[in-house]
């Protein structure tokens, strides 16, 4: 991705964000120039990748497949420094923005619609072997559960949510306008926890255009000793 377009991305979801009445933490406004200044005591911040993390999943067409995420809060399961077993998200998601399909190996997450437009959630069972399963789901709503179809499109309503175990191949857009998404998780790594059903990316690669507006929790530069 360019960077021209993540700092519009970033712009843009920024403003959705304050439009929406949704305020983010002091980090959410830090420059590359404030990252410079920052030190051990903003280790979390770095370890555990909170921040903003926008992503085309590789595919280079951020309007169709793509997401913005800001990670609010997050634990590590490497370093046993950070205790906290629990993580939050938001999440940015356009109309027809597709994030695909893809399940956690160890993440069990509730994503929920926290304002805007609908969110569409569409899920399916994972097989031993890590395909789209044709068994029927057994879906959690705001604490409702119900089973439908494999490969159901659930049409989540401003304050619904789901609960998505382990192994549980979802993918999900918006319908309408764009969705202020939240997910409420236990600890998540991005590195290592995503499994997607085809061939995609996690983080982007970036062409640098412009100067960042901000950087990415891919990003920050190591506390100056
Ligand atoms: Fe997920």
């Amino acid at each position: 991705m360019k960077r021209s377009e993540i700092n519009r991305i970033l712009r843009e979801g920024r403003e959705f964000c304050r439009r929406m009445g949704f305020h983010l933490p002091p980090f959410a406004d830090w420059t590359p120039e404030d990252w410079q200044q920052r030190g051990h005591e903003c280790d979390e911040i770095r370890d555990n990748m909170l921040g903003w993390d926008v992503t085309d999943f590789g595919l280079g067409n951020f309007a169709e497949k793509g997401l913005l995420v800001f990670t609010i809060r997050n634990g590590n399961a490497r370093l046993p420094q950070y205790v906290k077993p629990y993580a939050e998200k938001l999440l940015i998601v356009r109309p027809h923005q597709v994030t695909p399909f893809h399940f956690h190996y160890a993440k069990m997450e509730d994503i929920i619609n926290r304002g805007g437009g609908d969110l569409m959630m569409q899920v399916y069972n994972s097989t031993e072997d890590y395909r789209l399963a044709d068994t029927p789901v057994e879906v959690h709503l705001d604490g409702r559960c119900s089973v439908v179809p494999a490969g159901t499109v659930l049409r989540l309503t401003p304050g619904e949510s789901i609960t998505l175990p382990t192994y549980m191949y979802h993918q999900f857009w918006a319908e309408g306008d764009t969705v202020l998404g939240g997910e409420v998780s236990a600890v998540n790594d991005d590195n290592v926890d995503n499994h997607f059903l085809g061939k995609v990316g996690r983080f982007p690669e970036i062409e640098e255009d412009e100067p960042p507006l901000h950087l990415l929790c891919t990003e920050y530069p190591p506390a100056p000793d």
